[in-house]
C-alpha cells in the first residue's frame, strides 16, 4: 500500500521545510477563516504537499471516527449488523481520506469513484487509491451524478457557493448512505444544519448523530461537534511545531439513510464529567439536549457510563429507581 507519510517526508525534502511550513500557515489560515482550500494563492504542487503533510491526516481521522459511530447506527437503527455496501462516491475527494477511510470501515466496498477538480490532488490520490476512478472534474459540471451505495462529501461541502445544490445531487446519488463532514466550527455546522433541513425535506432519514430527525436543539449548544485524535508524526510535529503527540481534529457531521429507521439513542454531546461515584453527561435528545447523572447506585449503568465518551451512542440502562434525571441548568 501507498505510504502517503513517506510521500510527504518526500514532497517536503523536495519543497524545503521552511516553504512547506509557511504553505501549511497559509493552508491553516484559510481554514480558519472558512476560505476554500484552492484560496491559498500558491503553486497546487506545493499546496497539496501541505495537504498531506498535516490536513489529510487530520481528514482521514474524523472520517474514521464518524464511520465508527455511523456503522454503529446502521447495526442498531436499520437493524443491518451485516451492512456490505458495494459502490462508493467521492465528492471534493481532494487525494482520497474519505474514500480511504470508508473502505476501512466497509471493506466490502469495491467500487469507489472519486471526483476532484485539481488535478494535482488527482494524482496524488490515485497513488493512495490505486483501484478507484479518478474523475478531474468539478461537480457542477457532471449533469447527473452516477447511483451509488455510499455518497461521501468530506470537508467539501463548504467549499462551493451551491452547497444546497450539492447536497441535493448527492443526495440523488444515494442508494442507502450519504456522509457529510465538515469542520467542527460553527460556520462548518452551519453547513450541516442547511443540508440537514433540506435532506428531510427530501424525505431522507437521519442516521447519526441525530437520534431522530426531530429538531436540533443545537440552538442553546453553540455548535454541535466531534473530536477524532491523531497521532503526531514526527514530520507533523517539525511542520507545525508544538510537542504533543497528538491532535484533536474538531468535526461536524450528518449520515443521512434511505429508508426506515428506528429511534436512535441519545448523543453524548461532550466529555463526560467524571466525579468520584457520579458522571454527568450531556445527551442530545433532539429536540433536546438533557443532562443525566448515573450513579454507583446503578452498578451496572455506571460501569457502562464510565466507558463511553464524546460521541458515542449512550446505552446506559436506567437504575430501578430515578437515576436518570434530566437538568434544565
Ligand atoms: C478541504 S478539501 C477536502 C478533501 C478531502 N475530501 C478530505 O476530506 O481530505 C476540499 C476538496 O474539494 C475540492 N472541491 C471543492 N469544490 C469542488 C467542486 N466544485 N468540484 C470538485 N471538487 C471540488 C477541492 O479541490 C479540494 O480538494
Amino acid at each position: 500500500m501507498f505510504d502517503w507519510q513517506q510521500e510527504a517526508e518526500i514532497l517536503t525534502n523536495r519543497y524545503g521545510t521552511e516553504r512547506m511550513r509557511s504553505a501549511i500557515e497559509t493552508l491553516s489560515e484559510a481554514y480558519r477563516a472558512g476560505r476554500n482550500t484552492l484560496a491559498p494563492r500558491m503553486d497546487d504542487q506545493l499546496l497539496v504537499a501541505a495537504y498531506l503533510a498535516v490536513r489529510f491526516p487530520a481528514t482521514y481521522a474524523a472520517n474514521r471516527s464518524a464511520g465508527e459511530a455511523i456503522a454503529e447506527a446502521i447495526a442498531t437503527r436499520a437493524s443491518m449488523e451485516d451492512f456490505a455496501p458495494e459502490s462508493l462516491l467521492d465528492l471534493g475527494a481532494g487525494c482520497g481520506a474519505a474514500s480511504l477511510a470508508a473502505t476501512e470501515q466497509w471493506p466490502s466496498l469495491a467500487t469507489v469513484t472519486a471526483i476532484e477538480q485539481m488535478p494535482a490532488m488527482v494524482h496524488v490520490g490515485k497513488q493512495i487509491l490505486a483501484d478507484a476512478i479518478w474523475r478531474t472534474s468539478r461537480f457542477e459540471e457532471i449533469p447527473e451524478l452516477p447511483l451509488h451505495d455510499v455518497v461521501v462529501c468530506s470537508y467539501s461541502l463548504g467549499e462551493g457557493r451551491s452547497d444546497t445544490l450539492l447536497v441535493e445531487k448527492a443526495w440523488k446519488a444515494t442508494g442507502q448512505l450519504l456522509i457529510l463532514i465538515e469542520p467542527g466550527t460553527p460556520r462548518g455546522f452551519s453547513w450541516i444544519l442547511g443540508a440537514r433541513t433540506r435532506l428531510i425535506e427530501l424525505g431522507a432519514s437521519i442516521l447519526a448523530p441525530c437520534p431522530s430527525a426531530a429538531q436540533c436543539p443545537a440552538k442553546d449548544l453553540d455548535w454541535c461537534h466531534f473530536s477524532a485524535r491523531l497521532n503526531r508524526s514526527a514530520l507533523h510535529r517539525r511542520l507545525k511545531g508544538g510537542t504533543l503527540g497528538y491532535e484533536d481534529e474538531k468535526f461536524s457531521y450528518l449520515a443521512a439513510w434511505r429508508g426506515g429507521l428506528a429511534e436512535g439513542l441519545p448523543r453524548v454531546l461532550r466529555h463526560p464529567l467524571i466525579q468520584p461515584g457520579r458522571i454527568e453527561t450531556e445527551l442530545c435528545v433532539a429536540p433536546e439536549r438533557r443532562r443525566v447523572v448515573t450513579t454507583k447506585r446503578n452498578k451496572d449503568g455506571f460501569k457502562r457510563a464510565r466507558k463511553l465518551g464524546w460521541g458515542d451512542a449512550f446505552d446506559v440502562a436506567p437504575a430501578a429507581g430515578p437515576e436518570l434525571s434530566p437538568s434544565d441548568d
